[in-house]
């Protein structure tokens, strides 16, 4: 039965239609048929890969909360720690008036802490790929932030997409990018995205942003191998992705999870290492493995203050604000784009 509580609350989630006409949500949500030809593509080539972007399933969600709650697993923890002991400063450094442009569902508390001290912010727009965590964290936003209209993109943000006009004028429009999620991206693509972040505010944008710093390698390594194991089990998930969803005939059991901190070029390099020498068979095609053989999966790059605030620099946004934590693990920066 829904009441009439959940029905107001669904109204004031407008899944918007996009300046273009079409609506977002349905069409650009990737199908299967683009997590197949993804998989593929990444199998084919002479050093295999995998899309990264697949992780986060369902199950994959839970086992990446289950990585932020690992004592091991400082990112979340000390991000959520700025954030608190930051989040008026930063208020003030973004302004009144707002429409702050999440990339990401905006499921974190880190974004109900921005929200609840933004000056009488006027949008706030999740964008994400996965529509249903959409849905659902949209409908909880709209009932714990009434006066903030919540506007909802189903959209790839490292594509170019169109933002939803609130009903109220915004001063300005600002993109929140948390979790060091730029660092899961090559320099050149995070280049691209940050690119992408001054022609989408257009006037007086901004960007808030978590950037994990580098540190000890032991540190390092230690976040992304836990000794528990679920950072090991969130990574072989790909593997079962593609053997219920795509039908493949590849065992998670064939596969071990690999985490190394490569020094030179700043960053952890995730992988999943085939335990002999195998064939798989995926949308009727056959790859082989030789045992030691790597698929890598996922980069993150860890930089400094001032790396970033150059790569920033390039994307044409320059640095506003920066807060960082006692040891220097992680920072959060404003950028803006300059007039
Ligand atoms: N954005 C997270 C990070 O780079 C993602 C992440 C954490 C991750 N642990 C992982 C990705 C393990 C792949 C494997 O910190």
């Amino acid at each position: 039965m829904v009441s009439l509580l959940d029905k107001s609350v669904r109204m004031k989630v407008n899944f918007m239609e996009s300046k273009t006409g079409q609506t977002a949500l349905l069409d650009l949500e990737p199908s299967k048929e683009i997590f197949l030809e993804e998989v593929l593509e990444g199998l084919r080539n002479q050093s295999k890969s995998l899309p990264c972007k697949y992780f986060y399933d369902e199950r994959g969600s839970k086992l990446f909360d289950r990585i932020c709650e690992l004592d091991e697993y400082y990112v979340t923890r000390t991000e959520l720690r700025i954030m608190k002991d930051h989040v008026s400063d930063m208020a003030n450094h973004i302004g009144e008036g707002v429409r702050l442009v999440e990339y990401g569902s905006g499921s974190s508390l880190k974004t109900r802490i921005l929200l609840s001290h933004l000056k009488d912010p006027v949008a706030y727009v999740p964008v994400d790929i996965s529509r249903d965590y959409l849905e659902e964290v949209g409908e909880d936003l709209a009932e714990a932030y009434p006066n903030i209209e919540i506007l909802p993109v189903c959209a790839d943000f490292t594509e170019s997409f169109d933002l939803p006009e609130p009903t109220r004028e915004p001063t300005h429009t600002a993109v929140y990018f948390p979790g060091s999620t730029i660092g899961n991206f090559t320099p050149t693509q995070a280049r691209n995205i940050l690119g992408g972040i001054a022609p989408l505010c257009g006037d007086q944008g901004g960007l808030v942003i978590g950037v994990d710093l580098q540190k000890d390698p032991e540190v390092l390594e230690a976040a992304y191998d836990d000794s528990e194991g679920v950072t090991a089990e969130f990574n072989l998930n790909l593997i079962r992705r593609i053997k219920h969803e795509l039908d493949g005939s590849i065992e998670a059991e064939d596969f071990q999870h690999h985490a190394r901190y490569n020094e030179a070029e700043g960053r952890i390099e995730i992988s999943l290492r085939s335990l002999r020498d195998q064939t798989v068979t995926i949308g009727g095609e056959s790859f082989e493995f030789e045992e030691g053989e790597m698929i890598h999966t996922e980069y993150s790059h860890k930089y400094t203050i001032e790396g970033f605030e150059e790569m920033a620099g390039e994307a044409g946004l320059s640095l506003h604000g920066a807060w960082t934590d006692p040891r220097k693990y992680f920072a959060v920066l404003h950028f803006v784009v300059p007039n």
